[in-house]
């Protein structure tokens, strides 16, 4: 069960790096983003790919919270305790995002792009949910993984110990949301959201 839980982790880390990659590129206004996204869509969208990806999230979930259930009782250090919950709040954090894209996609019949992912983002109240939401999405997966780190390496590099490098990439994650939350809202001064996904923030 470890062995799965960590090859479909590495399956969706190759996704999430790309997509969050797409997400950074957002710095550069959103034609850049749907530009990067179709690109990217060439890669992950397709029946093979996206076939493997949401089988290995479906995976990544259900043996996650297995995970937890079995160690529910057992003591942890701060990076046990880190992975336990980023690992929880993925799971929640997956099952409604990958729902909403896919009901965005097969029953709105919207195109899940740049303007639907930052509708709620950009519209008020909404974005009282959407900004912790999302952010502290991208901040548990950089937990997820600095805490992965922590167990799995045991060199040294650039004269650093692995507790040392896996506060680093937790670091570097928190960096890197509010980046993207700064990208995706236009400096925080907003994006102009068309009027096809009135739909989804009620407008
Ligand atoms: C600011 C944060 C995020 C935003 C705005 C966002 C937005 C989106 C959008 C618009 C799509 C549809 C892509 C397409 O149609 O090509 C998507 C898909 C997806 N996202 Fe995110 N995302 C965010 C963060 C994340 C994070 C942190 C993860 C994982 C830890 C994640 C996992 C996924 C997955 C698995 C899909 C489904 C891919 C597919 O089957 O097409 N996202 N996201």
């Amino acid at each position: 069960m470890k062995r799965i839980h960590y090859l479909s982790g590495i399956t969706i880390t190759i996704f999430v790096v790309l997509h969050l990659s797409n997400h950074v590129y957002s710095l550069f206004g959103p034609n850049a983003h749907l530009d990067l996204m179709n690109d990217l869509r060439v890669v992950y969208r397709n029946i093979i790919a996206e076939t493997i990806l949401l089988f290995a999230v479906a995976i990544q979930i259900i043996s996650g919270i297995r995970f937890v259930l079995k160690k529910r009782n057992s003591k942890s250090d701060f990076f046990g305790k880190l992975q336990i919950w980023t690992g929880l709040y993925l799971a929640f954090f997956l099952l409604i995002h990958v729902s909403a894209v896919l009901s965005g996609r097969l029953i709105l019949n919207l195109d899940t792009n740049f303007y639907f992912g930052v509708a709620g983002l950009n519209t008020f109240p909404l974005n009282l949910f959407f900004m912790p939401y999302y952010g502290l999405a991208i901040i548990s997966f950089s937990g997820h993984i600095s805490a992965v780190h922590s167990k799995k390496m045991k060199s040294k590099l650039f004269g650093m110990g692995s507790i040392e490098q896996s506060y680093g990439i937790f670091i570097i994650g928190i960096i890197l949301t509010l980046v993207i939350l700064y990208g995706l809202t236009n400096g925080f001064h907003g994006v102009e959201i068309p009027k096809e996904y009135d739909i989804i923030t009620g407008k």
